[in-house]
């Protein structure tokens, strides 16, 4: 069977962690590719709203596999915590949870470098969630970095030690306050939960999987425009969070590779620095972080939020071979008169163009906006065959520019508040 692929489009949190979710009975397993605690994937179901960071999100169903595979950075005191919090759920996770042994580890000191490096490029810092990411996946391409089935080996700590002490010999010349016995202490207890679960060849077993005939569906974390590659370079996370990223980061060929569902907000976000074209500084700008509750399920921190942009979705719709597209939040839109839809930028030295400019930090570009009527009704409640005609309009006028097709929008934060379209 084809692995199908999920991934954001934007700069993250397009709700990824919802539509995993309401997707998982689909599928016999679940896998992460890339990116590890600096991901927040928000599930709402029967009242209850859960974070996720590094499992992924087909956790909550009972006969699905969760896979972490080698692509991702796991931090196993943010993993302890994580489960423990799942502990009240009563589910199986022993049981249903699998790590990869060439999953890359996140060391207390990667953390210490994280905030080391912003606080050196003081205002250009990369607005990071400060979670090693960074740090971690550069001791992994340096290739000096460890990895969670070295938790397995006689030598660990010794392995630790030497990782720690070329930390720390970077971490003198900063001055971080920090108390090393208590992190090193949290660490060591972390490890030993970590060695309890199941630790695999993970690419044996999806390999195996996909033999068997079952179903996989990856899922991505961050965004395409955050991707290291194709991103608002250095404004990125340190991964590829494209669909590329899933067969490296799980160890899948590419012919393997099924669907893949791109997946929107019906406007845009972004959390931390960095370009971001149709960005509202204003009251509109506030009124859209209001209504979509626009706060970082990993940091808290406000989202920036603009208009939709798209030339930058449709160059994501390209490195992605987007198949079907995801529509999330239309609901926040529920009373906006009028909804702007960027369809191409104002470059530097006033050429009009559609596709975005390699010069995106230092060159200011202009959104060129076409307008669209607002619904102006609430769209709590509402089915593919009552829907306003606006919204209507709105998905027409995107699937042309795009040319994928839009199967589903979500209209709120729960399971249920989503509607498949028919093509
Ligand atoms: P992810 O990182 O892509 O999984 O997204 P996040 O969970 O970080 O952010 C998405 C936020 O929007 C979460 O708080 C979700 O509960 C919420 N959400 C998801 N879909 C919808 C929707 O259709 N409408 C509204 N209003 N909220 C949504
Ligand atoms: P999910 O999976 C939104 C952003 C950070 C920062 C940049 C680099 O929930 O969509 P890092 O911690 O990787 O060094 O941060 O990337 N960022 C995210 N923004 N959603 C995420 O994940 C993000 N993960 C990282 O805010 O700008
Ligand atoms: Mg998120």
């Amino acid at each position: 069977m084809k692995v199908d692929v999920l991934l954001g489009l934007q700069w993250g949190d397009e709700g990824k962690g919802k539509i995993v979710d309401v997707m998982a009975p689909k599928y016999d397993v679940i896998a992460r590719f890339q990116g590890g605690p600096n991901a927040g994937h928000t599930l709402e179901f029967d009242g209850i709203k859960h974070v996720l960071h590094q499992i992924p999100s087909g956790i909550f169903r009972a006969n699905t596999k969760n896979v972490i595979g080698n692509g991702v950075v796991l931090d196993p005191v943010v993993f302890k915590t994580e489960i423990e919090k799942l502990d009240k759920f009563k589910l199986d996770v022993k049981q249903n949870l699998f790590i990869s042994k060439k999953a890359t580890l996140i060391v207390p000191t990667h953390k210490l470098l994280d905030q080391a490096y912003e606080k050196e490029k003081g205002d250009n810092k990369i607005g990071s969630t400060l979670k090693g990411i960074g740090p971690s996946y550069q001791d992994k391409i340096g290739r000096q970095g460890l990895r969670v089935g070295d938790v397995l080996s006689q030598n660990f700590e010794e392995k630790f030690k030497k990782l720690t002490s070329q930390h720390f010999a970077i971490l003198k010349n900063h001055d971080l306050e920090y108390n090393w016995d208590e992190l090193h202490a949290q660490f060591k207890q972390a490890i030993d939960f970590l060695r309890q679960f199941n630790l695999i060849d993970s690419e044996y077993f999806l390999n195996k999987e996909i033999k068997s005939g079952r179903s996989i569906l990856a899922e991505g974390a961050q965004g395409s425009l955050l991707d290291i590659d194709f991103g608002s370079y250095p404004f990125v996370t340190s991964s590829n969070t494209v669909t590329a990223g899933a067969c490296t980061g799980l160890g899948i060929a590419p012919h393997h590779v099924g669907e893949v569902y791109g997946i929107f907000k019906a406007y845009s976000t972004r959390v931390g620095s960095g370009p971001f074209p149709t960005e509202l500084i204003d009251e509109e700008g506030e009124k859209m972080r209001k209504a979509g509750n626009e706060f970082g399920s990993t940091t808290g921190r406000p989202r920036r939020c603009g208009w939709m942009d798209l030339p930058a979705l449709k160059y994501s719709i390209m490195i992605n071979g987007v198949t079907q597209l995801l529509m999330m939040k239309a609901d926040v839109l529920d009373t906006f008169p009028v909804i702007k839809v960027c369809t191409k930028y104002k470059l530097a030295n006033g050429q009009i163009s559609d596709t975005l400019p390699y010069e995106l930090v230092n060159e200011k570009i202009e959104p060129v906006y076409e307008e669209l009527k607002g619904w102006n009704v609430p769209l709590k409640g509402i089915s593919e065959d009552n829907m306003p005609r606006e919204l209507s309009e709105y998905i027409a006028f995107l699937q042309k520019e795009l040319q994928v097709p839009i199967t589903l929008i979500s209209t709120g934060p729960d399971r249920l508040q989503t509607i498949y379209l028919k093509p």
